[in-house]
């Protein structure tokens, strides 16, 4: 198993403040993944501009060097990558390293399934606890050889292997995440792979594949590709991330007197559960400037103090806001009476148990949180501050700094150097927008 100690961070955020001004936050996590991904597989040189530089995708740029492809920066958020072609990356003289990324552990096992050498993979001890026989059964059920290990967790190992044959696959959980490696194992196996999926999840990957000039149908919940095609560079401009965008997002809205403009934000459908969920709860958001980019719809976000109330979370809402659970309980928190999520129970299986720690962090600064198997329900209230422990999940980190801006006390935050996995500027964002944050390194 993979194991490693970093020297941990703590927030202290004192209580207060407002939240003004105009802001653009990194680059979006999902898309500069398969941004590195797609430009390594194609043939020429794809320039990406707004590219995240943070330890998740960083650790996907490196896989990649790894394996031959020749890759210029990230450098103010600019990547060049000569793509190698579908087959032409080398195996890697040591185990890849993911660090404490999901997306790119899963989708990269896609399409490590299809190449002709061996392989082995891990990360953080985060990553080693992430369950992976959502991918490595319809993998082997194509063809690949994938070993993990005891509880089907990482390190994984896949073997090299004669070709791929596509399979049409109904997923039973809805991931964009088991999606995306079996469409980008796909591209190595045999005849047509299909995935369907039981809700509508993330898009990035056949949007991208789309922009790469590789054939892509979508009929329903259902999405196909033939493999032996090829993928065509071209350029690619990352917008920011509205997972990212989601805590300031919450705390215009809470804190009173804020209005908050947010530039360039991703605000692709599959990605915009965040927004439709805070507008039934009341908030005042409204979308400016609307565009497409590259494929993927963009907008400037501007947000104003409102009043929120609780509400009963629709499901079909659930995938479309996956990541802003942590974020969207704080504005829960601050909302008049009770709101209700059910339907989560994949939160359990995130960077940490999200709904068990994101309950514990809101009973330790005084709100009446209660998990349940798929959920919370909490009753809106007044924080009182206090020390919560974000177990090494940086979306919870983010989430307790922003509850201090409704806070009486002190919110003293443990465990929060995993917060560069996702957005490492975001302690100095949060101070120039008006949030009183100081960052403690402890040994
Ligand atoms: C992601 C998909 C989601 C999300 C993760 C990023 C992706 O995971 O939670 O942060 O980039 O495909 P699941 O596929 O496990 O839902």
């Amino acid at each position: 198993m993979y194991m490693e100690t970093f020297s941990t961070q703590k927030f202290v955020v004192n209580p207060g403040g407002k939240i003004d001004g105009t802001l653009r936050v990194p680059g979006d996590k999902s898309i500069s993944h398969r941004a590195i991904m797609l430009s390594a597989l194609a043939k020429g040189t794809t320039q990406i501009n707004g590219f995240l530089e943070a330890e998740d995708t960083n650790a996907t740029l490196e896989a990649f060097k790894e394996m031959g492809v020749s890759i210029q920066g990230p450098s103010n958020g600019q990547v060049t990558i000569h793509g190698v072609g579908l087959h032409g990356l080398q195996a890697p003289s040591i185990p890849l390293h993911f660090g404490n990324s999901g997306t790119a552990i899963r989708l990269l096992s896609g399409i490590m399934a299809g190449q002709t050498f061996s392989v082995e993979m891990g990360g953080d001890e985060s990553l080693s606890y992430r369950p992976m026989r959502r991918i490595t059964e319809p993998l082997n059920a194509m063809g690949a050889h994938v070993l993990a290990s005891e509880n089907d967790t990482p390190p994984l190992i896949i073997m090299d292997k004669q070709r791929l044959q596509g399979i049409d696959y109904v997923m039973p959980i809805a991931s964009a995440q088991v999606k995306s490696c079996l469409l980008l194992a796909g591209l190595y196996a045999n005849g047509t792979t299909c995935v369907a999926e039981p809700a509508p999840t993330r898009d990035h990957t056949e949007r991208m594949l789309h922009g790469f000039g590789y054939p892509i149908k979508r009929d329903g919940r259902r999405v196909c590709l033939q493999g032996g095609g090829k993928l065509h560079a071209i350029s690619i401009d990352v917008p920011a991330d509205i997972s990212s965008a989601a805590f300031f997002i919450v705390g215009a809205i809470i804190a009173k007197k804020s209005d908050l403009l947010l530039n360039h934000v991703g605000i692709n459908p599959t990605r915009a559960g965040i927004i439709n969920i805070l507008r039934q709860m009341g908030a005042n958001i409204t979308l400016h400037n609307q565009r497409n980019i590259g494929g993927e719809p963009i907008a400037d976000i501007r947000v104003r103090s409102s009043a929120l109330h609780g509400i009963k979370i629709p499901k079909e809402q659930v995938p479309l806001a996956i990541d802003e659970f942590p974020i969207l309980f704080i504005a829960a928190a601050c909302a008049k009476g009770e709101t209700v999520l059910s339907g989560a129970e994949e939160l359990r299986l995130k960077e940490s148990d999200r709904i068990q720690v994101m309950a514990d962090g809101l009973q330790a600064i005084g709100i009446n949180a209660q998990p349940t198997d798929d959920g919370m329900v909490i009753q809106g209230g007044k924080i009182r501050g206090g020390v919560v422990n974000s177990c090494g999940d940086h979306r919870i980190a983010m989430a307790f700094t922003i509850a201090a801006l409704c806070a009486k006390n002190t919110i003293t935050i443990e465990d929060c150097s995993n917060v560069a996995t996702s957005f490492p500027s975001f302690v100095k964002l949060a101070q120039e927008i008006g949030i009183d944050i100081k960052l403690v390194n402890q040994l």
